[in-house]
């Protein structure tokens, strides 16, 4: 018998409490007044203003003042078929009752990562983290453990994480020269850009050079196939492909947010190059804290003391990886991923979603570019074509903020920049979505003139 049966009066009086508070709407003032106190900058520091969820079910949210939400934030990503998926509670529920970490190997994880594996072109093996930040850290230290060099080429703007190494020329405000890195961050030590070499997306004439000129100095390439909202260029993975393994240096697909979200096989596989080593994130959890580094068997032979030797050997451990209950879920979530028509489902409301975004901004006169991939995409207000982190860059920051927080008084929750599209938005969240835009920009146009 449950120590807390469902109608145990303790529980009954909180809960009535609590939908007291929320009808009085004083929760969510208290809890934001506590935040102010105890988080700095009042948050989690993951999204800006001060939303408080308390619920997610399909494609919608509730925040604690219960205010109902088409919810596009989806928790950075995670929950592509939808919060509180009924498939994936009752996973987790089942394993929870059975225990839920026990830092040794359990079945959950082992059958994921066989998943991985068939799913993924790169994936000959796999190891998990907990956090995109940890697997991109270890991609790049397990490809500069496998080369034997130190500096590592990514792209600016790309986002690897919040390492020391993922924060250089992540978002800089005032791009520098090429190729030299700059931190994003107070408290990162000088010597990292000494490590790290830049090249602007979809320039693949610069990479080139750049390889070409270090290629004896580096350890790896790490890339988002699609960087932020930028898909690639025609032929850029690919010649990236090419260089890369004209010399041996490992590429790295930062496959966090692409990873069974673009397809099944993630961003490899809808765009057809396949790297060495990848990175995945969020969809694989579930919505529970898992990642993982995945690719060719001879480099992720350096996390296997007994095949390299201890000179070439580097240890990765987590408390909580591969823990079974993120694992119960990524395996629910796979499932419904398989399903016959759960991409073209996604496909199709992202098209309908980014069709009336685009339509609702260009008919109040706004002169907009709606870069990304029916699953993801945003509006970016500008005249000219993205194609890069500074042409993104470009775009009216102060316009999009917003147009975002007349999304938000209109029951549609997102982040500052992308639309994250689930496989459980219905019609009634397109519709809603829709009508918000076309009222949003009429709004905005009104007040801009
Ligand atoms: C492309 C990419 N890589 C890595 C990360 C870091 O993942 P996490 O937030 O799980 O540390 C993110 C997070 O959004 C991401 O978008």
């Amino acid at each position: 018998m449950s120590a807390f049966p469902a109608d145990d009066p303790v529980l009954v009086t909180r809960r009535q409490a609590m939908d007291q508070d929320i009808a009085q709407g004083t929760r969510e003032a208290d809890l934001a007044a506590i935040a102010r106190r105890v988080l700095p900058g009042g948050g989690f520091g993951n999204i800006e203003g001060d939303a408080i969820i308390r619920a997610g079910r399909a494609g919608r949210v509730w925040d604690v003042a219960g205010r109902e939400y088409v919810d596009f934030l989806l928790g950075s990503g995670p929950m592509l078929v939808g919060h509180a998926h009924p498939d994936v509670t009752e996973a987790v529920q089942a394993q929870v009752a059975n225990g839920t970490t026990f830092f040794a190997s359990n079945e959950h994880g082992i059958r994921l990562a066989e998943e991985i594996v068939s799913a993924v072109p790169c994936a000959e093996q796999v190891r998990f983290t907990s956090s995109g930040t940890e697997a991109d850290a270890y991609a790049m230290r397990l490809a500069r453990a496998f080369r034997r060099r130190d500096k590592i080429l990514k792209f600016e703007g790309g986002y690897h994480g919040m390492s020391d190494y993922g924060m250089m020329s992540l978002w800089p405000s005032k791009p520098g020269n090429f190729p030299q890195a700059a931190p994003d961050s107070a408290g990162i030590p000088a010597n990292v850009r000494d490590n790290m070499l830049v090249c602007p997306y979809n320039d693949l004439a610069s990479a080139v050079a750049l390889i070409r000129a270090h290629h004896d100095e580096l350890g790896g390439v790490i890339v988002e196939p699609m960087q932020r909202l930028v898909p690639p260029a025609e032929g850029f993975l690919q010649g990236l492909r090419e260089i890369t393994a004209e010399f041996g240096i490992p590429l790295i697909f930062d496959e966090v947010v692409t990873g069974f979200r673009l397809a099944y096989g993630g961003g490899q596989t809808y765009y057809g190059v396949t790297p060495d080593l990848c990175t995945l994130g969020k969809v694989i959890g579930g919505g529970f804290p898992l990642a993982a580094i995945a690719g060719r068997a001879d480099i992720m032979a350096h996390f296997d003391r007994g095949i390299v030797g201890e000179a070439g050997f580097t240890p990765q451990i987590g408390t909580l990886s591969g823990n079974p209950i993120a694992a119960a879920a990524g395996l629910a979530t796979l499932a419904i991923l398989r399903r016959p028509g759960a991409y073209e489902r996604i496909f199709a409301n992202g098209r309908a979603i980014r069709e009336g975004l685009e339509r609702g901004l260009r008919d109040a006169g706004f002169a907009v570019q709606v870069p990304g991939e029916p699953p993801m995409f945003d509006a970016i207000f500008t005249a000219n074509p993205v194609t890069d982190y500074r042409s993104a860059l470009a775009g009216d920051a102060a316009l999009s903020k917003r147009f975002n927080a007349k999304l938000r008084e209109r029951g549609v929750f997102k982040s500052a920049n992308k639309i994250y599209i689930s496989l459980a938005h219905d019609e009634a969240d397109i519709a809603l979505a829709v009508a918000a835009f076309a009222d949003a920009a009429r709004e905005l146009r009104e007040e801009v003139g």
